[in-house]
Formats: C-alpha cells, structure tokens, sequence
C-alpha cells in the first residue's frame, strides 16, 4: 500500500517528512522506517542546529551534532528542513548571561546566523530563521534579544540569513499559530507585515502544530489560518505535528487521534500554499512529549513495537 511521502507528493506536496536525532539512529528499525523515501522525503534535526550546538562558547563554531542528521538526509537524498537559527531556547547560556550593548550583540548575532546558514548553504530547503518570538497575547517575547535590540533583531536575524543562503526559503515557526487568535494575528502584523514593510525578505510560516487529543483546532480553522499567511505572499508548512493523549491509550483516545492527524494533514491538502507536512518524529519512544507533558504520550504514528497508530491510516486517508 501507498506510503506517506509517497502519497503527498503524487498530491503536489513538496514532502511529507519526520524530525529526528542522532540518540536514535542507532535503532536499526528505525532507521530502515527513516531512511524509507516512500514514507519520508524530508529530514529535520530535532535539536542538532539549535544554538547551544552550533556555537557554544562566543565565536566557537560546532557542527557536528547538527550534522549527523544532515548527512544522512544526504546520503537518503531527502530534503532538509533546517531549525533553527534564532530562539530563545535551547540557546547557548552565554548569550542569557553576558552583559550587551546593542552593537555587540547585533555583531554576535549576526555572526551567529551567517556562520551557520553559510555552513549548510544550498542543503536546507528551508530555514527555520527565527522560531517562537510570540507570547500568546501576541506580543513580543521578552528574551534578551528583544531586551537589548528591541524587534529590529527579526529584522537583523532575516537579512543576514538571506544573505548567507539566499537560495533557502527563510520561514517563522511557531506553536499555536494554527487557529484564529491573537497569536495567528501577531505572526501576521509583527513578524511578517513587520518585514515586509522593512523590505526584508520572508518566505514562510511554519506551524508547528503540537496538538492534544479531541482539542485539536477543527480543520476549518487550520484552512483558514494558513490561508491568511497564503495572502500575505507567504508559503505555509506544518512544520512539527504531533498529537499527544492523556495516558493510558484506549481504542477511543487512538481514534479521535486519528481524527485529529487526518484534519490537520487535511488542511494542509486544501491550501495550495501549504507546500508539505513534518510529524515531529514518527516513533513513540523517541517522542519529546512524556519529557515536557505530565501524563501524556503515544504522540506519534508508531508504537513502540513499530506496529502504526490508528493515526498513520488517519494520515493516509487524508494524502
Ligand atoms: C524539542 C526536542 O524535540 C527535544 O528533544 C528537546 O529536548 C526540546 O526541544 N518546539 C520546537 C522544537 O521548535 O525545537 C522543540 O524540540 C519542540 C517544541
């Protein structure tokens, strides 16, 4: 039977791919299932080109964790999806910690950006440039980017990842973009009608799509929120579906996850802009999701013995 790459680009998708990291490839039916281009086309390091990887000493450049998974993208020829240069997680502690001055920490950014998106240039489909610089509220997230730069640092950050790799399609990812909100509106005024009018090149949204079982945005307003980027001139990507449930799995909980999965993928298959589809990692085990969320798991399209979720056929239904 059609597998899910497979099936997203006999539809016109670009890709339906998986995030994954270097811990788990040394599970050999694992990567059998990874490096399968039928079922994925597309890679992305779960944490491998974060900050406190790349340059975790002020000008000490490291990309070997990164590139791990690059180069198995490579020897697959699968597309790379590239995350991410600016966030304020996961960051370098130095960057929390130092004392800046506006120019120094424009120059240390800078510098940060360019090094790296020069360094996987030409590889990365696209580059998460800039990744959850919104509150809820939607208004800025207050990190010390924004504390010592104000937003002009988007701006900053923007530039020199088109000018480092002007090939990439530079995208702003965020969580719980995927609906109509304050946040959605945010993405749309402060991050890209914000660049635009500064003249600086954006090409993309991605939404991160980290859902919960049964509260899952309805697939109407998944359409209609990728639509409003589409009109902007932007491409969407669902950038890092997963779909968590509340501990223990039931046969009620698998399906309405199947529900849940098929709505979003869905979504994308009615916007034409929606250009492919990435499920943070496809295998329960490897999940960030009972790490971060009390009580949950069985977030992906694999159990633990490799036999597929209700979802992965919810998946299929919808390519
Ligand atoms: C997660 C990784 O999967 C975990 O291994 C890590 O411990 C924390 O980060 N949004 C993002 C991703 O943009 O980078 C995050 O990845 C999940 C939430």
């Amino acid at each position: 039977s059609a597998q899910l790459n497979q099936l997203a680009k006999a539809a016109g998708k670009l890709y339906f791919g998986t995030a994954t990291d270097n811990g788990e490839l040394g599970n050999e039916q694992y990567v059998k299932i990874l490096s399968d281009t039928k079922e994925f086309g597309q890679l992305v390091p779960s944490n491998g080109q974060k900050w406190f990887a790349i340059e975790p000493e002020l000008g000490v450049f490291n990309f070997t964790y990164g590139e791990v998974v690059t180069k198995l993208a490579k020897k697959n020829k699968q597309m790379l999806r590239c995350h991410n240069l600016v966030w304020h997680s996961q960051l370098a502690p130095w960057v929390d910690s130092l004392t800046w001055s506006k120019k120094n920490l424009t120059e240390a950014l800078i510098r940060h950006v360019t090094a790296e998106a020069k360094h996987w240039k030409g590889q990365c489909y696209a580059w998460d440039v800039l990744n959850e610089a919104l509150n809820e509220d939607g208004t800025y997230r207050n990190d010390t980017f924004l504390q010592v730069l104000g937003p002009s640092y988007i701006e900053i950050a923007f530039r020199a990842a088109a000018a480092a790799d002007p090939h990439a399609k530079l995208y702003y990812n965020d969580y719980n973009i995927e609906s109509p909100n304050a946040k959605s509106a945010s993405v749309r005024k402060n991050i890209v009608g914000m660049l635009q009018k500064a003249g600086v090149k954006i090409d993309g949204v991605g939404l991160q799509s980290h859902f919960i079982v049964g509260s899952t945005p309805t697939i109407d307003e998944q359409i209609s929120t990728m639509r409003s980027y589409e009109k902007m001139g932007m491409e969407v990507a669902i950038t890092e579906l997963d779909v968590r449930l509340e501990e223990p799995e039931t046969a009620a909980n698998l399906a309405q996850q199947s529900l849940d999965y098929k709505s979003s993928v869905g979504a994308c298959m009615q916007v034409d802009g929606c250009v492919g589809i990435t499920v943070w990692d496809f295998w329960d085990p490897v999940s960030w999701v009972p790490d971060v969320f009390t009580g949950f798991g069985s977030a992906t399209l694999y159990f633990a013995n490799f036999t597929k979720h209700p979802a992965y056929y919810g998946v299929v239904e919808a390519l």
